[in-house]
Parts: C-alpha cells; sequence; structure tokens
C-alpha cells in the first residue's frame, strides 16, 4: 500500500522541500525511509515542522541514515557528543555556521548529512539559507568546468582552533587537513557540485596563490549568487536535514541579544571523490 499521507511541497526550483504528514518521534518505516532519503536527494535540504523529539529520538532517526558523526570540539548536550550543540544568546562571543560552508569538510570523509532541530528561536530572524552546489556547478560555463573539474583544494579546521571552550582539557580530536576535489561527484546522484568554503579550504592546489585566491573568491560568489537558494524560517521544533555533499547553508545571526538554540545531529559520509 503506498503512504497517501505523506506530503511533498518543494520549495523552490533548485533547492529545498517541506514534508508534511511524518512524525519523526517514530522510527522511519521502510517504504517512508525511502520518501525522506529520495526527497532528500531530489530536494537536497528537507525541512519538517513541529517535531517534539527528545534527544534519543534525534539521534536514533539520524543513526537511520548512517553512523553518525562526532564534532572534533564543538559544545554537546548531556555530555553525548553525537548530540552537538547550536547556541546563540547574549554572552556567546558567535554564532555557529554563520558563513557559508558545508560541515566540517576538512574530514577525510566529511559528513554526508545534518539533522538540525531548534527549540528556542529569538522573536523574529534567526533563518538560515541553504544553496545548491549542484545549481552553482552547473551555471558555469564549460570551459570553467573543464579547468576546475580535476582540480583539488586543501580543507583544514584552521577556524576552529581555539573557538571553543576546551572540553576536559582539549579537543575530542585534531582537526584534519585534507585534500578534496575543487568539483565533487555526488555518490547517489552521479551529479557533480562545488566543494569549497571560505571556512574550510585552504588553497587550490598546484595553483600560485594568488590564482588559488582570486580563484576562490569567484567560487565564493558565484556560490553565494540567490538563485541558488532557499531560506527556512524556523518554528519551534522545526527539523531541518540538509546534505552536505551538494548544500551549503549559512546561518543569519541578526537576532542579537536574543537566544537561538538546538541540537545538531550529524551523519557521515564516504571519501569525496571528482
Ligand atoms: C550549522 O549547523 O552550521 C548551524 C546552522 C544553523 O544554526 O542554522
Amino acid at each position: 500500500m503506498p503512504n497517501n499521507s505523506i506530503r511533498i511541497e518543494p520549495l523552490t526550483r533548485h533547492i529545498g522541500a517541506e514534508i508534511h504528514g511524518l512524525d519523526l518521534r517514530q522510527p522511519l518505516t521502510g517504504e517512508s525511509f525511502e520518501i525522506v532519503h529520495r526527497a532528500l536527494l531530489d530536494n537536497l535540504v528537507v525541512f519538517f515542522r513541529d517535531q517534539d523529539l527528545t534527544h534519543d529520538q534525534h539521534v536514533a532517526m539520524g543513526s537511520q541514515f548512517g553512523e553518525l558523526h562526532i564534532h572534533p570540539s564543538a559544545p554537546c548536550v548531556d555530555d553525548r557528543p553525537e548530540l552537538m550543540k547550536i547556541h546563540a544568546d547574549d554572552t556567546t562571543p558567535f554564532a555557529e555556521g554563520t558563513h557559508w560552508h558545508s560541515d566540517v569538510s576538512c574530514d577525510a570523509q566529511p559528513p554526508m548529512g545534518s539533522i538540525l532541530r531548534l527549540t528556542t528561536l529569538p522573536e523574529v530572524g534567526g533563518d538560515t539559507i541553504f544553496a545548491s552546489m549542484y545549481a552553482a556547478y552547473d551555471a558555469l560555463s564549460d570551459a570553467l568546468k573543464a579547468f576546475l573539474d580535476p582540480l583539488t583544494a586543501l580543507h583544514t579546521g584552521r577556524i576552529y582552533e581555539g573557538r571553543y571552550e576546551p572540553i576536559g582539557g582539549g579537543p575530542r580530536r585534531e582537526y584534519e587537513e585534507n585534500e578534496h576535489p575543487v568539483i565533487r561527484t555526488h555518490p547517489e546522484t552521479g551529479r557533480k557540485a562545488i566543494y569549497v568554503s571560505a571556512p574550510f579550504t585552504d588553497h587550490i592546489v598546484g595553483l600560485k596563490s594568488s590564482e588559488s585566491d582570486v580563484l576562490l573568491k569567484f567560487l565564493y560568489q558565484h556560490c553565494a549568487n540567490t538563485e541558488f537558494q532557499c531560506r527556512f524560517k524556523w518554528e519551534e521544533n522545526s527539523v531541518a536535514f540538509w546534505d552536505n555533499r551538494c548544500v551549503q547553508h549559512l546561518a543569519i545571526w541578526d537576532y542579537y541579544p536574543q537566544t537561538r538554540s538546538g541540537v545538531r545531529v550529524t551523519i557521515k559520509g564516504d571519501t569525496p571523490f571528482h
């Protein structure tokens, strides 16, 4: 029997869909798992409303999509490193994710997906913008695609070093440095996506630093084109699930000194390839 209660409402042509009719407190059945998985592949980021999950239910949902990723040093909830705390208030020196990025891309096997649930929202603001790196790649000229396709770039976690209060005397693990394709092929859809971002990408390998700097600056500007984006307005207990292999996101910190808080569960990915 097909599941007729689940409805998928796309937000834009390139990216984003809201999924209605699912209670994430229950484990996804074979069919509902397939629907969410397909919707994620087709829409790159999917959103759910009114999901009053316990931490265990949040972890259980993420675990259905793969082994959970542990952030090298970000604060967590209840001493559980798989539950990354996302929090900003009038005392925090920064808010998480305020520059375009794909999560922890310095890892050898960067996260496949992230599932964020927010529980405390400012009166207004605190939206998150998501951008399709497929659409960004597709919009390049064939000549530039051909130049970028074989290149790799070095990703580091330098921006995070010293950022968080040490956990029990130090980070959980050292930040990695890894080379990844500038253009990666999505392992499930076979589509190509731009995979560089200012917080993590140090330089393009094999170019002079002046060449790398100019090219990266162009790519960052290009990837931020509003045509590739959707913007999500959070409510209490909204959940966003994005595919880090083809999406960059940016959290807007326009609500200081108000509080915005939630928890992110992150799913491990595989080694990016050309
Ligand atoms: C992040 O996971 O980078 C933060 C996203 C957000 O707070 O909206």
